[in-house]
């Protein structure tokens, strides 16, 4: 556990804070990994004092952790920890009562839980009210940028102020258990590392479909849109996840270098292509667990009569180099779909030869990585049915590994609790690199600006459904067709 440690939160009256970072904080000091010496400044705007707003902390956690996480004795530990200090993150002398709080020679790790437009000059302001050294740390949220030229000015002018080894960017799903578990599945596993590439892979299929709408964010999200708010960031590094090659250790740098040539090896998605090869969606009313729910034009926010923001992408991937040649990568991500799963699935090829007629392609050897809910792994494999009246009929018979039932733990811990620990540890394996956004958002940019040069439309779909009729044929055309265990 590292101690000479302080932790600074920007934002901490805002939702991310609430719903995520201090209970994150709550649950590491409850399972013991929080130096006893660390303190927490929480920093917002508004006027109030520390007492209150430990108080109404207090009240938010007893609500959102499960009883049988909630626990007085931590609870007066935490909040002991716990200070509030009113900033106004745009004005520089505020700054001060923040240095006064920071002692010196502990290491300071600023989470910035905050607007992007922000990050600059509060890295600007903390380094002149002198609060930052050497070894203090900086978190990023995201997005970083809402294109390559933007992101590169958000980096750039962090990177004045902190150097690319103290810069945490984060995308909660790298924090995620499963995620990480991709990493040990690959390469702990010589049966299933041996046989990850286009000899043996017919297609790879990532989703990412949640049942929430855009959750009273119209005004930001529709400037946005599920291309930058989801693929840009998180279905990537899911991607690099199953698609790099070994790493030649687990160290940050190699891991995150690998990463970068696949992010490098995606085949741009241009104009001529673009409307075989990505599908925009946008919902509109329907059944939500049957509740009624209204389309993405008649959000709360709505600022105007009609928008071609799309809440939905289907795309359609390649990469560019030897493993992966000739194998597609079928990513899906929407907003207000039927349900909340994500899942990667590996489909295997035909075998060249098939000595059973009756096995159909619907049997072909599938891994079905579960994210979220349910993590697990499933193998999809044929085996005989046991019966005595055929003489050797097939069946597909599925290995089942429950990553929660076999773990021993009471819970899976948030992805926010793994990449605090990380960043505390000064470990930057599960954070994004500069290189590793830029290189993504090369990539998207090209296809944005394919999607605007071509005019492409948003298709409707039903909320409640599975996105619209042309993410079906976009697989379907291909004679493939979306998994649907
Ligand atoms: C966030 C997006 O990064 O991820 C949200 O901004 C999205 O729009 C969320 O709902 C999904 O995260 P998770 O962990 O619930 O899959």
């Amino acid at each position: 556990m590292s101690s000479n440690i302080d932790l600074v939160v920007f934002g901490a009256r805002g939702d991310l804070a609430k719903r995520k970072l201090l209970p994150a904080l709550y649950q590491l000091d409850k399972a013991g990994l929080l130096a006893e010496s660390t303190r927490i400044a929480a920093i917002a705007r508004e006027a109030i004092d520390s007492v209150a707003f430990i108080q109404q902390t207090g009240d938010l956690l007893k609500a959102n952790v499960t009883t049988g996480d909630w626990d007085d004795k931590v609870w007066t530990r935490f909040s002991r920890r716990l200070h509030y200090i009113k900033i106004d993150f745009s004005q520089k002398k505020e700054f001060a009562s923040l240095r006064e709080w920071i002692v010196d020679k502990r290491t300071m790790i600023y989470y910035l839980a905050t607007p992007p437009s922000l990050f600059g000059p509060i890295s600007k302001h903390l380094y002149d009210a002198d609060c930052v050294t050497s070894t203090s740390r900086i978190v990023l949220e995201k997005p970083i940028g809402h294109d390559l030229q933007s992101s590169e000015q958000v980096n750039g002018s962090v990177g004045t102020y902190f150097t690319e080894r103290n810069i945490y960017r984060i995308d909660h799903y790298l924090g995620k258990e499963t995620v990480q578990n991709l990493l040990a599945l690959r390469f702990a596993n010589r049966m299933i590392n041996s046989q990850w590439d286009n000899s043996c892979i017919d297609h790879v299929q990532i989703t990412a479909a949640e049942t929430v709408g855009i959750e009273g964010r119209w005004s930001y999200y529709d400037k946005v849109g599920q291309l930058r708010d989801m693929v840009q960031n998180h279905l990537l590094q899911l991607l690099c996840m199953v698609a790099m090659e070994p790493p030649s250790s687990l160290q940050a740098d190699e891991i995150r270098a690998e990463k970068v040539k696949l992010l490098r090896a995606l085949r741009p998605i241009n104009e001529d292509k673009v409307e075989d090869l990505a599908v925009r969606g946008q919902y509109s009313a329907g059944w939500i667990s049957g509740v009624p729910v209204v389309g993405y034009m008649e959000e709360e926010g709505s600022e105007s009569d009609s928008s071609n923001n799309e809440t939905y992408v289907a795309l359609k991937v390649n990469i560019d180099n030897w493993r992966w040649a000739g194998v597609p990568f079928y990513l899906r991500t929407g907003k207000r779909m039927q349900d909340k799963v994500t899942t990667v699935v590996i489909v295997y090829k035909d075998n060249p030869h098939s000595l059973f007629p009756e096995t159909n392609s619907e049997a072909n050897n599938k891994l079905v990585i579960r994210l979220q809910p349910n993590e697990g792994i499933q193998l999809e494999m044929v085996s005989k049915k046991q019966s005595l009246k055929e003489r050797l009929e097939t069946e597909k018979r599925t290995l089942n590994l429950d990553f929660f039932d076999s773990s021993g733990e009471s819970r899976i811990a948030d992805a926010y609790e793994r990449l605090f620990l990380e960043v505390i540890k000064g470990d930057q394996w599960l954070f994004v690199s500069r290189d590793e956004i830029e290189a993504s958002w090369r990539w998207c940019d090209r296809l944005l600006s394919s999607w605007r040069e071509k005019k492409v439309p948003t298709k409707s779909y039903s909320a409640g459904s599975w996105g619209p009729s042309k993410a079906e044929i976009l697989i379907e055309s291909d004679n493939r067709s979306w998994y649907e265990g």
